[in-house]
């Protein structure tokens, strides 16, 4: 054995040591890539990854073998010299390797094709049995440490996509389509790492528009352009199945779309067997390569898997709205019992929402409190109508039946396991803000903003409308009431923001009664009310504040 044949066996024979010391886990396969082009004397290489079983790659019928699925089936290394003269495709990305030599090395283990190995010589070069008896020294320290490098890579990989998948069915499990249209279309991007991703959701019956959008000038735009990618989006709509379009670099001159140059695009349904609801499309990989079957999977399952999520919300609403449905029914029952306060429920709900929003609760919340204003009432239910309706002076016993309302109140509504915020504001509309109201004598911001807001609300209704037992007062004296009260019974900030709903609401009041002008209700708003007239005989207001309203 000559030095140089010696020299090279102790670099085969050092290989595996070398290895270990190369920490970096994506180097590890460059650098045996590396020493094999040296060991060889070859100038280029480069891997192409393949896995795919073996058995697949003999299928039979194809006569005109891809290049690389043609070495693999000789598993031995083959040297090509004029690979269109032999017959073979070459890879799309070997079609700049224009040189005289080319040598292709399997790596094949546990009969899964997991790539070839292409090495480029740019003289002409013939290889010899010491050259053979080289490679298939070190071929197989190749090929395991591909292996290696294809399993920790797709644990990887699987770990990232079973987390975005997670991610979005949390995102989809805790609030509604419309909210995390954002999210997901962050979490895809990130995951697939390319150049653009829209979702596109149904509008109608029949049309899509663009819904969320990452890395598109034209992503907010709403509207679905009938330039190449929205006529994507709408075939794969009304098809229902997943396409892959190939633009080749063409520059799009859309007017929706002016600067956008198309490699790739991947358009996928977001459907049930039932529905369909949208489309998402990406766009591009960042590092220029096609999408491969991985991806795209991932892209059907997070489709997938938001139908199943947009399909059970409106389920779920459906059954919620049904359960709000049969509450408020009850309300309403509540309310006929009585003619004096047939409208009572419903009008506290509306003075809930104004207030709410004087206070610039958000939409949902209002829209809460609203509906914890309808039923606030609701444990009056079981409460007999001659002590309801009674004109006289309560007895004490009927007076604590009748107090015992809002507890029976959170009872009801205890069943209902989505409606919890709106049972606690319903249920502690007669706590005070100086903490001598009933039946826990919360006092301040321990009374959820729901209660402070319909203790308040419910208390000008009472004032402003007939009932049985007295008239209502005059619209003056309501509000000195509330202004009056500002502090002891009501939340203070609660006082101003029914003021200015009162602005709001023009010049009649829910019960039909006048509104003072503007000036003249920032008038009572700030000045000291008069104080009460110590009367010989209870007055109607007064009697009103000993009674549960
Ligand atoms: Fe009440
Ligand atoms: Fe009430």
């Amino acid at each position: 054995m000559d030095d140089a044949l010696l020299a090279r066996w102790q670099a085969v024979a050092r290989l595996p040591g070398d290895l270990e010391k190369v920490t970096r886990r994506d180097e590890r396969l460059p650098f045996l890539y590396e020493a094999l082009r040296r060991l060889l004397g070859m100038s280029r290489a480069r891997l192409f990854p393949i896995k795919r079983p073996m058995a697949e790659l003999s299928a039979p019928g194809r006569n005109k073998l891809p290049v690389l699925e043609y070495i693999c089936l000789q598993r031995q290394p083959v040297m090509v010299s004029n690979a269109e003269d032999e017959g073979l495709a070459l890879p799309r990305e070997l079609s700049d390797w224009k040189f005289p030599t080319l040598l292709f090395i399997p790596l094949i283990s546990r009969e899964v094709a997991l790539g070839v190995l292409a090495l480029a010589s740019e003289e002409v070069k013939e290889l010899g049995g010491a050259d053979a008896e080289l490679i298939e020294a070190v071929v197989p320290i190749v090929a395991r440490t591909l292996e290696i490098e294809t399993m920790v890579g797709e644990n990887e990989r699987q770990a990232r996509y079973n987390k975005l998948l997670e991610g979005v069915e949390a995102l989809m499990r805790d609030r509604g389509w419309a909210e995390i249209l954002g999210s997901v279309v962050h979490e895809v991007h990130q995951s697939l790492q390319v150049e653009r991703t829209l979702i596109f959701a149904r509008r109608g019956q029949e049309s899509l528009e663009v819904r969320a959008g990452i890395g598109c000038p034209y992503a907010s735009a709403g509207n679905l352009g009938d330039d190449a990618c929205g006529l994507l989006a709408k075939k794969v709509f009304s098809h229902r199945k997943t396409e892959v379009q190939n633009f080749n670099g063409i520059l799009d001159l859309g007017l929706t779309r002016p600067f956008c140059i198309e490699r790739q695009v991947v358009a996928v349904p977001i459907a049930s067997p039932e529905r369909v609801h949208g489309v998402i499309e990406c766009f591009n990989r960042l590092d220029g390569k096609d999408f491969e079957g991985h991806q795209i999977e991932l892209l059907e399952r997070v489709a997938g898997r938001m139908a199943l999520a947009i399909e059970n919300a409106e389920l779920l609403d459906q059954i919620r709205q049904s359960g709000i449905n049969a509450v408020i029914g009850l309300a309403t029952a509540l309310d006929a019992k009585d003619a004096y306060t047939a409208s009572h429920s419903h009008n506290v709900g509306e003075y809930s929402f104004r207030i709410a929003a004087a206070l610039g609760l958000p939409y949902d919340q209002c829209e809460r409190i609203k509906l914890a204003g309808i039923l606030h009432d609701l444990g009056k239910i079981g409460i007999p109508d001659d002590v309801l309706n009674k004109p006289d002076k309560l007895t004490d016993a009927e007076f604590e039946l009748i107090k015992s309302h809002p507890v029976k109140t959170g009872k009801i509504m205890a069943h209902f396991h989505d409606l919890q915020d709106v049972r606690l504001s319903a249920a502690t509309h007669h706590e005070r803000w100086d903490g001598f109201g009933y039946p826990d004598r919360l006092k301040g911001e321990s009374i959820p903003i729901g209660g402070r807001i319909i203790c308040l609300a419910d208390a000008f209704d009472t004032l402003t409308s007939d009932r049985k037992y007295r008239a209502r007062v005059t619209m003056e004296f309501a509000l000195q009431e509330m202004s009056r009260n500002r502090g002891r019974q009501f939340d203070p900030a609660c006082v101003d923001a029914l003021f200015r709903a009162l602005v709001d609401l023009g010049s009649v009041d829910l019960n039909g009664n006048a509104l003072p002008s503007h000036e003249e209700l920032e008038r009572l708003r700030t000045e000291p009310p008069p104080p009460l007239k110590p009367p010989p005989k209870p007055k109607p207001a007064e009697a009103e504040a000993t009674r549960p309203a």
